[in-house]
């Protein structure tokens, strides 16, 4: 199969599985414990109907709206995840590039392994920045000032990682810093020299945000697991983000909620927007699925907080279905990293394509002529039998 023959996002997870070594490919599509938020993120869509108004005049769609106070043109955005590098060379800028053409946010990792100044270069498209805050405040201050140089339009606090979550598939398959790898797993990195290549010869696995600071650089050398384990601050309370709101003085996210009460207070302590988040079933299993999360936090807060709904997203339906819930945008993780671990820059050009041509073509079936009239009407919770 070529990428080009791909249909739909998830055909674009069968070529990264090829492309990529078996343990870098099982930590990109692995989540914590059973995988059972993992499984329902993406299922969970399936009990939602869409319910179309028939004979509504259709001739022009218009998928434009607005987050963080930009304008973008579909309500997609580019969820931050870690280390793009592991899964093509081109890594972050690519996908930032890839996401400017598309008119959409994209977002860059504390765990990234691009720079804040090199994907504030890499298309001129609206940046986000995600935090983690490590005991070692300055270093959060140091991203503070150098995202508002670089002129992000936002930044996000991942509030979901006091602890890593429990990765099954990372311990079966010996993906750690430094690997353990077993014959197998050794056999499966020898098949993909060129990966090889770049994390050995090239050294682009290196998590650049952390290694400018000389403290963190130095506690890192003890591995990045060890690092995040010893390193996050998990005394973390919604003080911080109080802090964090006054310090940013902008669009601030909070990254991993699920309830009301936390998006209240989410709200109350100066964000103002959430991404409902359990981190792609990679944190709390048995959290609940996004979407499932939408209805109720909408129902409360829209007034007060932009909602992203970030998971399971693998249809322009999907797209659809949050938007009727409540939902202002959502997010793609792995959608997108499948297509970069099959074919870079253009890999994610294709995908990204593909899911904005099902959202159109979705408006249309539904009789939604912009991304205003997505609502309630619209979307049904399937009736049980
Ligand atoms: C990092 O955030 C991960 O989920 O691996």
């Amino acid at each position: 199969m070529r990428v080009e023959q791909c249909n739909n996002l998830s055909d674009f997870r069968r070529l990264a599985r090829r492309r990529l070594p078996a343990p870098v490919f099982h930590y990109l599509d692995g989540g914590a414990d059973d995988e059972i938020s993992l499984r329902r993120n993406v299922a969970a869509f399936d009990d939602y109907e869409l319910l179309p108004s028939q004979l509504t005049d259709v001739s022009r769609i218009n998928m434009q709206t607005t987050l963080f106070g930009k304008s973008i043109d579909w309500p997609v955005m580019i969820s931050p995840t870690g280390a793009s590098k592991l899964f093509h060379g081109a890594g972050e800028a690519a996908v930032a590039r890839a996401a400017a053409k598309f008119g959409m946010v994209y977002s860059l990792s504390t765990l990234g392994t691009a720079s804040i100044e090199e994907i504030a270069a890499a298309g001129d498209g609206p940046k986000l920045y995600q935090l983690y805050i490590f005991k070692d405040r300055g270093l959060t201050e140091e991203w503070i000032t150098r995202c508002k140089a670089s002129g992000y339009a936002a930044l996000a606090l991942t509030v979901d990682l006091p602890v890593p979550g429990n990765r099954e598939r990372d311990l079966v398959q010996g993906f750690m810093f430094p690997p353990r790898s077993r014959l197998k797993q050794i056999l499966s990195f020898a098949r993909h020299p060129g990966w090889l290549y770049r994390a050995a010869i090239r050294k682009d696995l290196d998590t650049v945000n952390i290694t400018s600071s000389e403290r963190a650089a130095g506690a890192l050398a003890t591995g990045l697991r060890k690092f995040i384990d010893d390193e996050l601050e998990r005394s973390l309370t919604w003080r911080d983000v109080e802090w964090l709101a006054q310090r940013w003085n902008g669009p601030l996210v909070i990254k991993g909620v699920q309830t009301v009460a936390d998006c209240r207070k989410a709200a109350d302590s100066g964000a103002t927007a959430v991404m409902i988040s359990n981190h792609g079933g990679r944190q709390l299993d048995s959290a609940p699925a996004p979407v499932d999360c939408i209805a109720a936090i909408a129902d409360a807060l829209r007034d007060r907080l932009e909602i992203i709904c970030d998971g399971g997203i693998r249809r322009g339906n999907h797209v659809v279905k949050a938007l009727a819930l409540g939902a202002n945008a959502c997010s793609i993780g792995r959608g997108y990293l499948y297509a970069l671990a099959a074919d870079g820059q253009n890999g994610v050009e294709l995908a990204l394509g593909l899911l904005r041509a099902e959202l159109e073509r979705t408006m249309a079936l539904v009789g939604c002529v912009s991304i205003q009239d997505i609502n309630a009407q619209f979307v049904q919770h399937r009736l049980p039998r």
